[in-house]
């Protein structure tokens, strides 16, 4: 089995040998040693400021990034230890009966390169990588992109081994922002990938994305998406009212939030394409409490930011759940929703 690591020059400033590996408690949240300290909200992911996108080359021959007066700030980032929390609880979510049409429509297609060429968007640490390409046969060159280099580096680092029938695994990074995806970007493409990636683009990013996909004729995985609806057991009188503020701060900036599915499903029938959506849901119980009270934490902290009115009770809210959670009695079911996506000549099938 070999793993090809190759950090594109020039893009993803990392060096590689000298970070914790993921999963490390060495690795202090908030410290890129590429970017500096920055804003890291570990529970319900980064809060990007107003306007922030980067601007990155994808390709060599890609477009400039912009000169340095127009360049945006830096966006916020992603704890690698948030991402490593939820690892399990979102490979538990995710929803297998897509797997099968995936596989079918993979099998069917050209294979010029030797192997399926899979290009995971907003790859993190690169979970959705460890997931997926085990269960899938062949050998296969994982291309992962983020416009962290840092996680870039972790995801680069612990790609999968083997795939499912042993086939060899290699794997690629680049540095860019994939809201400026394009069909060339994406020339010779398998398949692409996306986890938790939706619901922190706009209109017109998921747009750009499907029309990418449907431009370069691969199949789309595109999985847990927030859909906006979480459930609390027990139920409190406030539930509502900080799911409502939370969606709410998910919308912020044009973001998708909870609206990133259905968007990304007129998106690919604008293209001509349909989708098939199944849910996927974390379910998590006492054996999750680590994640379900950072979730928490997260999910009242964006509330409060996006309603600070809400906070005294959202603080007496909070304390009285993190001790439900802490005393094992306190379930979360958070919805999301995977989507395929099947373009091509057969495009429709899904
Ligand atoms: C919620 S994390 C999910 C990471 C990973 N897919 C997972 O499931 O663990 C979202 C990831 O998308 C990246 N990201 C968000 N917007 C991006 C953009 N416009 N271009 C490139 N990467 C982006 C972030 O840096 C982060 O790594």
């Amino acid at each position: 089995m070999r793993k090809t690591t190759a950090l594109s020059a020039g893009r993803g400033s990392v060096t590689p040998g000298k970070d914790a590996a993921p999963g490390s408690d060495t690795v202090i949240p908030g410290k890129n040693p590429a970017t500096g300290p920055d804003t890291v909200i570990p529970g319900a992911g980064p809060a990007p400021r107003p306007g922030e996108r980067a601007t990155v080359r994808l390709r060599a021959d890609g477009p400039e990034e912009p000169p340095a007066e127009h360049a945006p700030e830096e966006p916020s980032r992603y704890a690698p230890e948030w991402l490593r929390l939820r690892e399990t609880a979102d490979a538990a979510a995710r929803a297998t009966e897509l797997l099968d049409p995936l596989r079918t429509r993979i099998a069917g297609r050209p294979d010029p390169h030797g192997g399926l060429v899979v290009h995971d968007l907003g790859c993190g640490t690169g979970s959705m990588g460890r997931w997926l390409a085990p269960r899938l046969d062949g050998a296969q060159h994982w291309i992962l992109h983020d416009r962290d280099p840092y996680l870039l580096h972790f995801a680069a680092v612990a790609a999968a081994g083997a795939a499912a029938d042993g086939s060899r695994i290699t794997v690629e990074t680049r540095r860019g922002d994939v809201a400026r995806l394009t069909p060339d970007a994406l020339a010779g493409a398998s398949l692409v990938t996306a986890s938790a990636l939706l619901d922190v683009l706009t209109r017109d990013e998921v747009g750009a994305l499907a029309a990418a996909c449907a431009g370069a004729g691969c199949p789309a995985l595109l999985t847990l998406s927030v859909v906006g609806r979480v459930e609390l057991t027990p139920a409190h009188p406030l539930d509502a009212e900080l799911t409502e503020a939370f969606n709410a701060h998910q919308r912020r900036s044009g973001l998708l939030g909870p609206d990133a599915v259905t968007a990304a499903c007129e998106a690919f029938a604008a293209s001509g394409v349909t989708v098939r959506v199944c849910p996927s849901p974390w379910r998590l119980g006492p054996d999750q409490r680590e994640l379900t009270a950072q979730w928490l934490r997260g999910w009242v902290g964006a509330a409060v930011e996006q309603r600070p009115g809400l906070r005294p009770r959202a603080d007496r809210f909070l304390a009285e759940r993190l001790e439900a959670c802490a005393a094992g009695e306190l379930r979360v079911t958070v919805h999301h929703s995977d989507l395929l996506a099947l373009p091509g000549p057969t495009g429709g099938d899904a």
